[in-house]
Parts: C-alpha cells; structure tokens; sequence
C-alpha cells in the first residue's frame, strides 16, 4: 500500500499507532522512507568514485524503503558517518538515501561500489533474483557481506554462492533478523537448554501486497522466497544442528502456492514445526505473527515479537517491551561487525541449509507435494557440475 496517497485521517491513525508500536523515532524514519521512495532529481547524474583514501568504508545496493530505513540509518545511528558509496538502479533512489546518510557517492553501477578498494563491507537490498549475483561480485573481490533476504531464488544461485563462499573465504551474513531480536534469542537460549524433539507452530499475517509488486515478478520467487524465508530460517535455527536433516516438507494449500498456505516440516529429530501464513486484507499494525512451542519442560509463547511468556517447568518468565523488535538494529551491526570478527559470519553450510530448504518448500507448495531435503553435503552442495563454471 502507498500510505503517501492515503487519507490525512488514515495516516495519522497510522501514526498514532505506529507511534505506540515503534517509538517516536522508528515511526519518523518510516515514514521519511515512504517519501524517500516518491524523491526525484532531475537533470541529475551518478557520482564517480572518489580517488584517494577515505574512513568511510561500507557499500550498500539496493536503496529501497529497508535500505532507507533500516541499512542506512542503523549503520549510521552506531557508527557515524561511514557509507561510503550507495547504489541503485533508479538513480533517485541513491541519490535521495546518498544525500541523506552522507554517502561520498551515488550510482546506478554496481560494479563500481562493489570494486571500490575503500568499500569492505556491501549490504545487498536489492530486489531479490539479484542478491546473489551482487553478492558473489562483492566476496569475489574480498568485501564481507551482508545479504537480504532471500540469499538465493534459485537452486542454481544457492549453488553458485556457496561455492564462491568456500573459494573464495568471504565472510556472508543472511538479513534474517529474527533470531537476532531481543525475544529471539531469549527464546533460542532457552530453548537450547531443552532436550528432545520439539514442536513450533507459528501464525503469520502477511502485509498485503499489490498483485502487481515486483515480489510477484517471475524471477523473484514470490512470497516464499520472499517472505515466508523468515519464519523457515528461525524454526531450523531452533533445532539443534546436528538433528535437522533430512527433512520432511508436508504442504497445505488451496488456490493460491505462497499466500493463504500452511506447511509442515519433520525434522531429523523427529522435531515438526508449522508455519501459516495468512495474506488477505490490510494488516494495519503491519505483519502479525505469534509462535507457541514445545520443547522438554519449556512452553513458550510469543506474539509479535513485542511480548513473550516462558514457562519451564513451575518457572514463569515474561517479557514485554516498550517496542516490538524484529532484530533488525542487531542484525545489521552484527554484519558491521563482521569486519572485525570474522566468527559472527555465516557458515557455508547454514547458508545452504537456509536457502535450500526455503526453495524445496517453494517447490512442495508450486506442486502440492511433501518434499524431502537433504542436509549440506559438500559434494552435491556447493561443489557441483554448475558451480564448475564460476571463474
Ligand atoms: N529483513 C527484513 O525484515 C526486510 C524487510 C523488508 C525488506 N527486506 C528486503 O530488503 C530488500 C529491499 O526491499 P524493500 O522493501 O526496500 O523494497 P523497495 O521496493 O522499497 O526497494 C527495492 C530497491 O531496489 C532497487 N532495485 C531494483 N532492482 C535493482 C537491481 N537489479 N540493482 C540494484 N537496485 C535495484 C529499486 O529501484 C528499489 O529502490 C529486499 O530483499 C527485501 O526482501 C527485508
């Protein structure tokens, strides 16, 4: 929905409750990137790369309303002034959030942020079917990376980044933020100190989207590469490891492969999470979501990220914050600091078990059919007859 062209009545109610959701300052910088988006230059051209040495260091591409909002200012709330050259193929789009956050350079060429000697560290929020492709030029040319979701849409692109990750040693973060939040990961502790197999039932309310947004665009991968990724991510994060694969897809679905749909996972511990994903109307407080789960003696109950009740045993903890957190702020500086410790990077593996078991459910969905996936496995993962072509 573009809130821009709504009511004055809709958009202060928005506000209001936004407000109360967000914080005063979140809710501003939201509403500043629905403007940012509608900002034009005219007459305007890309800046070259500045020549010389300079502090600021971090590259992003993809200057959308999560680049505005989230990237950009985050980055720049905790470590000042570092963006050193932004990219997007709408030359608008960069200039506005270049201007904005201070950046030394605006650019429809990627090549140029992604081969600038001064950029280390590239954050990719681009559309989706070029993630990966942005990314790999980024690890190829030795920059830590943080990638947005979905790393991959296709089994191909899942291929070809994991095998310039292993050739090439990048450090690769996956903008999954959830696990990230301040609830995430009191309930990712908790739940680790727990035994046995689990059982994790999410219900998730989609924000709407138009039918003609680009997720819907052939080459994105639509809403469960789109979205769905997300609580995919979080549940297999929450499973031990070593007990996750092979994995069983179950898929429940009417008309529609990746809105209105509910699918099931069995996991090598005999673990099963569920995710519902609901997309009808307007969700006016934006996505909806609320998980119970199982595991030993911990029930645990979390609704959107806002509040969450633990109870081990006789033991009770609940937390409610002020504000919802996703995870987002964490997320993002934990990329940052990738720069410095490499540990906080991602692993291979994780990131082909992430992407490969969201783009098997894509296909359990399209068909209609369980799917069975298997876990990383570096001789058919990475190293395959495709990746043989990467330079
Ligand atoms: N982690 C999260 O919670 C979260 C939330 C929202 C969006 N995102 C992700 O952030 C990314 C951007 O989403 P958004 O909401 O900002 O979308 P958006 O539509 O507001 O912005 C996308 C931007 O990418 C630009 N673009 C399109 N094709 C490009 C290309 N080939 N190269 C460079 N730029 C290109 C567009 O011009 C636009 O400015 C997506 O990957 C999305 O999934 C993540």
């Amino acid at each position: 929905m573009d809130y821009t062209r709504q009511t004055l009545a809709f958009k202060i109610r928005k506000t209001v409750r936004y407000v109360r959701l967000y914080g005063i300052g979140r809710t501003w910088t939201k509403i500043a990137a629905q403007y940012h988006m509608k900002r034009v230059f005219p007459g305007q051209e890309s800046l070259p790369v500045p020549a010389g040495k300079s502090l600021k260091h971090v590259g992003i591409i993809g200057c959308g309303k999560f680049a505005y909002a989230n990237i950009a200012y985050y980055v720049c709330k905790n470590y000042g002034d570092v963006i050193r050259g932004v990219m997007d193929a709408d030359l608008d789009k960069a200039i506005s959030l270049g201007k904005r956050y201070q950046a030394d350079y605006y650019t429809t060429d990627a090549e140029a942020v992604l081969t600038d000697p001064a950029v280390t560290l590239v954050y990719i929020a681009s559309n989706h079917a070029s993630h990966t492709d942005y990314a790999i030029r980024a690890i190829q040319n030795g920059k830590a990376v943080h990638i947005e979701k979905p790393h991959a849409v296709t089994e191909d692109q899942l291929v070809r980044l994991c095998n310039a990750m292993q050739r090439y040693t990048g450090r690769v973060r996956l903008g999954f933020n959830r696990p990230d939040s301040t609830l995430g990961r009191l309930l990712s502790d908790h739940f680790a100190r727990q035994t046995g197999p689990a059982l994790i039932n999410w219900f998730v309310a989609g924000h709407q989207i138009e039918a003609d947004h680009w997720y819907f665009a052939e080459l994105e991968g639509g809403r469960i590469l789109g979205n769905l990724c997300h609580w995919i991510d979080f549940t297999m994060r929450l499973i031990p490891e070593e007990y996750r694969f092979p994995v069983q897809i179950i898929p429940t679905r009417s008309g529609k492969s990746d809105c209105d749909i509910s699918v099931s996972y069995v996991f090598g511990d005999g673990s099963i999470g569920t995710i519902t994903f609901s997309a009808k109307g307007h969700t006016f407080e934006g996505v909806r979501e609320t998980m119970n789960a199982h595991r030993g003696n911990l029930l645990a109950s979390l609704t959107d990220f806002s509040a969450l009740r633990l109870d081990i045993g006789e033991r009770v903890i609940r937390r409610r914050l002020w504000f919802r957190d996703h995870g987002h702020q964490h997320s993002i500086c934990t990329s940052y600091q990738m720069l410095k410790n490499p540990s906080v990077a991602e692993s291979t593996k994780i990131v082909w078990e992430s992407g490969y078991l969201t783009i098997k459910t894509k296909d359990a969905l399209d068909t209609n059919r369980p799917v069975r996936v298997e876990g990383y496995n570096p001789t058919f993962g990475p190293v395959s007859p495709v990746s043989s072509n990467e330079p």
